[in-house]
């Protein structure tokens, strides 16, 4: 794990990143999308013009624009309306994240660390937005795409270097209390934001995207850039808790991180976790099938795990609700609070 040449590793990560075949090139179609979109003057049919050029983007995001997991009722048929429908910000993440996710999906196939952090985008992006939707409903797009967007680094650093990457993985997976961006810090001085931006930067990716994605685990950080960034990098954080219980199950420092940050961030009770976890399970087949990727018999197995947890028989549930406050009863269901 040493660094050569006197580098030292987080130097030897961007240059690995930096010159990596591993990971994948974004199209030429989206380039073109995020510089026209520094522009000042951009209009979403300009958009529209340049991602026509790429049927199957244009497609992607049709289906994603008129899917009923966003609760859309009247179907739209032309790229212009489904931008218009998403807005600017989410619809540059919608052909971000659909011109660059597939594929490195694609290389996940070969690795397992690639598959857990893959399954934990996917899990986050649903949790996202299903938060979003529980508490202000206004930015549901940008929640899920910020979302499935926001461990990028994650899997920049594993696609790139491994051997550097693995330990990090064994760190969070043995000591589940642990924040896995502190991790990275103490042992490759860098952490998964802070390659994100640098790779978003990179692709000249405008900063109302890279805000929320570059602070989802210290919202407090981010810097405001006219929308709503820090309680999206709140929402994101909150997501990639939730992505974390499932994918490494519901031990008590991983049930703890959630009700804290369910509680502090939107007054939940903490029992709702268990039934936020439930009602997630048919939306993220819906949002598998959406982005064209398989849902693994093992990550519907780690639901299982979630919400089958019993709040009657559990020291989790007791020391969850002593820490938040709250009164030592279950709190209502999620339907209560739709
Ligand atoms: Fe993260």
């Amino acid at each position: 794990m040493g660094a050569s040449m006197g580098k030292t590793i987080s130097e030897t990560m961007f240059d690995r990143i930096a010159a990596s075949e591993e990971l994948p090139t974004i199209p030429g179609v989206a380039l073109d999308v995020l510089a026209m979109a520094k522009r000042a003057n951009v209009s979403l049919p300009d958009i529209a013009d340049v991602v026509g050029r790429d049927p199957a983007l244009a497609a992607k995001i049709l289906r994603l624009a008129n899917s009923s997991f966003f609760g859309v009722s009247a179907k739209t048929g032309t790229v212009t309306q489904a931008l218009v429908r998403l807005g600017l910000r989410a619809s540059l993440s919608v052909v971000l994240g659909f011109s660059i996710l597939p594929k490195l999906a694609r290389a996940g196939r070969q690795s397992t660390d690639m598959r857990l952090i893959w399954n934990m985008s996917l899990l986050s992006s649903v949790s996202a937005k299903v938060i979003e939707e529980r508490t202000r409903g206004r930015f549901m797009e940008e929640a899920f795409t910020g979302a499935l967007l926001q461990d990028l680094g994650m899997l920049a650093m594993v696609a790139a270097a491994p051997e550097h990457y693995v330990d990090v993985l064994k760190t969070v997976e043995r000591d589940s209390a642990a924040e896995v961006h502190e991790v990275e810090e103490v042992m490759l001085g860098v952490n998964h934001m802070e390659i994100g931006v640098y790779l978003l930067g990179m692709w000249n990716v405008p900063d109302q995207i890279v805000g929320p994605i570059g602070g989802h685990h210290r919202p407090d950080t981010v810097r405001p850039s006219g929308y709503d960034d820090y309680r999206l990098a709140r929402v994101l954080q909150a997501s990639d808790a939730v992505s974390r219980l499932i994918c490494y199950g519901p031990t008590h420092a991983n049930v703890l991180r959630c009700v804290r940050l369910f509680a502090d961030y939107f007054c939940w009770p903490p029992t709702f976790v268990v039934s936020f976890v439930r009602d997630l399970t048919p939306s993220i087949r819906q949002v598998a099938q959406l982005l064209s990727i398989e849902v693994s018999d093992d990550l519907m197995e780690r639901l299982d795990r979630v919400t089958s947890l019993n709040s009657e028989d559990s020291d989790v549930w007791k020391e969850a609700l002593r820490l938040t406050g709250a009164e030592a009863t279950a709190g209502p269901d999620a339907e209560t609070l739709q």
